[in-house]
């Protein structure tokens, strides 16, 4: 059982894979999505500095293009605390988290794995999240699904009604022990398996993964109508309507 020292997320005990190497190709942009501009700031930058600021991080692993490093570089001098490194992005984004695995310092005792994508996520879901990876060895952000979600055939007729109270949409982070993570990369290299996010890989383990729900605002901006619900989510936040 847990005791109360073991739930506590040491200080700079977590190192933070920031996701910056896509192309983000729904976007349709002249760059990649996660360096267009919210009210003038790249939208890598926004969780950036929220990681930036936490005493529990201790270092932010960047995955991205070493032609936008300078970006973050650039960004740094105001959280001198919080050791930035760089690594290359791979084919898939399964591919970028493995490389930046490979980058973390041997004693963090967490990896918390972020979409730069996300901008808009909240410290306090963040603190969260952390808690419950340490606790239960895997944990990610979700929300409750709204929506009522049908499963269809390849003719579009409707093969089943999903029940919404089981369903949960995932977000970023997700937290994993280092150890826990390597093994499923092991597993999943050697069996070829495909997965779409990184709690599966720890799924294929039969490892249970927590989830620690988060806010509806944590959004990934994918397509260009994103933009736009960013920038009114950043307004609301800032009580600036
Ligand atoms: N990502 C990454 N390396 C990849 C693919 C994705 O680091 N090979 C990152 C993206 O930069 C993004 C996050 O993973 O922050 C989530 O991926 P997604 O939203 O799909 O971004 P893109 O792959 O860039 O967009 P698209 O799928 O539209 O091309
Ligand atoms: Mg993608």
């Amino acid at each position: 059982s847990a005791s109360a020292t073991e739930e506590k997320v040491k200080e700079r005990s977590v190192s933070v894979v920031l996701l910056a190497g896509g192309k983000g190709k729904r976007m349709g942009a002249n760059m990649p999505k996660q360096y267009l501009p919210l009210f003038g700031q790249p939208i890598a930058l926004y969780s950036f500095h929220t990681f930036s600021t936490m005493l529990q991080v201790r270092e932010i692993v960047v995955v991205c293009d070493p032609s936008y490093q300078d970006v973050f570089q650039d960004a740094k001098p105001d959280h001198h605390q919080v050791q930035l490194k760089f690594a290359l992005p791979g084919k898939e984004r399964q591919d970028s988290v493995y490389s930046g695995l490979q980058a973390i310092d041997s004693n963090s005792e967490l990896v918390c794995i972020h979409d730069s994508a996300r901008p808009l996520v909240l410290s306090a879901d963040v603190e969260k999240v952390l808690k419950d990876g340490l606790l239960n060895g895997a944990a990610v952000l979700g929300v409750p699904v709204k929506a009522t979600i049908k499963e269809a055939n390849n003719e579009s007729f409707v093969v089943r009604t999903l029940d919404r109270k089981r369903l949960w949409e995932m977000q970023t982070p997700q937290v994993i022990k280092p150890k826990l993570l390597r093994k499923g990369f092991e597993l999943v290299n050697r069996e070829g398996l495909e997965v779409t996010d990184d709690v599966s890989i720890i799924e294929h383990l039969k490892h249970p993964v927590y989830i620690t729900e988060g806010s509806y605002t944590n959004i990934k901006v994918t397509t260009p109508d994103d933009m736009i619900l960013a920038e009114r989510i950043l307004n609301i936040n800032s009580g600036d309507t």
